[in-house]
């Protein structure tokens, strides 16, 4: 199989590299923003086409509010360091989540960096803050009945493709991977990895360099994507056919 096009990553163990190191666990996350930034070099390189990466959970503001305020400030510098870079490699940037919930100068931040990267036609880096899929899903089921009810529609018009155009990212990620050891999801992407090859790291996310990233692209080349089909039924498709497959539910190959 062919290089994935879209790969989303739980960037997860940032806190237990730098206990590890008898570190902060501030410079966990300082170190986390290396490990992206290299991460999104080596996607430019590979031609992948979109990487989804999650920042910050709906369920991360649990944590003591010393860290939630250190990652918003994080994120703010970060995000402003890196936009001559993001632009010069033609980096499209997206944001998925309820935004709302950050202070104004971050909403403002995001936008104008959507806005400035909108005319690059590279790899679209989408990145989830204050993030949910379960919200996701609940906020997309909102937006559709707000829609039919207009159109003086009723249940039976609700599908899987009217759902999905509501989403906050319509495309379905081809590859998962997650540092750090733990074997979930944690809330991550729920509609869209439905059919996604998942890849779990031991290495904590500051560590996850280009020799990791490519251990995780080998797997994926090496899987067969079935879709619910049998093997047989697969031989002599292509990795575009099985993504239409995927796309459309149960469209024929
Ligand atoms: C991921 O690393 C970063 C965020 C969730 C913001 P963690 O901070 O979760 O690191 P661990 O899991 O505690 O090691
Ligand atoms: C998932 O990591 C969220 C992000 C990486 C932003 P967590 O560290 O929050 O996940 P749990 O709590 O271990 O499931
Ligand atoms: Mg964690």
């Amino acid at each position: 199989m062919s290089l994935p096009a879209h790969v989303a990553i739980v960037m997860d163990g940032n806190g237990r590299w730098a206990k590890n190191k008898g570190l902060p666990r501030s410079a966990g996350h300082k170190a986390g923003i290396d490990a992206l930034r290299a991460t999104v070099r080596h996607s430019v390189r590979r031609g992948i086409k979109i990487l989804t990466v999650y920042v910050f959970s709906s369920e991360n503001w649990q944590r003591p509010d010393a860290e939630v305020g250190l990652l918003i400030e994080l994120f703010m510098a970060s995000l402003n360091d890196e936009m001559d870079e993001l632009n010069s490699n033609n980096v499209r940037l997206k944001f998925i989540g309820d935004i709302s919930a950050f202070p104004d100068k971050l909403q403002e931040l995001v936008c104008s960096a959507a806005r400035n990267t909108a005319g690059n036609g590279g790899l679209q880096l989408v990145i989830a803050i204050n993030y949910g899929g379960r919200g996701e899903i609940v906020s997309a089921c909102k937006k559709l009945f707000i829609e039919l009810h207009a159109q003086g529609r009723n249940a039976a018009d609700i599908t899987e493709q009217a759902l999905r155009s509501h989403l906050d990212l319509p495309d379905y990620p081809d590859l998962f991977i997650r540092t750090g050891g733990e074997l979930r999801v944690s809330n991550f992407l729920l509609w869209q990895l439905a059919y996604t090859e998942m890849y779990f790291s031991d290495v904590y996310w500051p560590d996850f360099d280009t020799a990791e990233f490519e251990r995780a692209l080998a797997s994926y080349v090496r899987r067969q994507r079935r879709f619910g089909r049998t093997s047989e039924q697969l031989v002599g498709t292509s990795t575009n056919a099985l993504r239409g497959i995927c796309r459309d539910g149960n469209g024929k190959v």
